[in-house]
């Protein structure tokens, strides 16, 4: 198993309350496989991959869960070290959308 994600949840503390965003994934990725993930405007995509990541920002916490790459739960490292993963075995990249994809 390359990467996995066991029961991981993402809420948002806001004043108006909690918005759960992410509830409970788990997902496995095997080495040499691809994984596309699908899902509406706004139903977590984006926080899911932030959070594998460990880049959720406040008000939001990863409240539950782990993020297993290679064995090891990336939730526990030192931000030294996983500014090295980051970009370097796990890279995020973002495409502009373009109007000429939604068909
Ligand atoms: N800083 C935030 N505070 C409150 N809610 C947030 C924040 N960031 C994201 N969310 C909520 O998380 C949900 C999922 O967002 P996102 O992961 O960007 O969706 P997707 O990438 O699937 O379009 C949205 O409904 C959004 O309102
Ligand atoms: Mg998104």
């Amino acid at each position: 198993m390359l990467l996995s994600t066991r029961d991981l949840s993402v809420h948002y503390f806001t004043y108006n309350g909690v918005a759960k965003v992410v509830n409970g994934i788990n997902l496995s990725v095997h080495e040499g496989e691809m994984f596309g993930l699908v899902g509406e405007s706004g139903s977590g995509k984006s926080v899911l991959a932030m959070s594998i990541i460990n880049l959720i920002k406040f008000p939001g916490r990863i409240v539950a869960g782990q993020v297993l790459f290679r064995g090891e739960n990336l939730l526990q490292k030192s931000n030294k070290q996983m500014t090295k993963i980051r970009g370097g075995d796990i890279l995020w990249s973002r495409l502009i959308p373009s109007p000429d994809w939604i068909l």
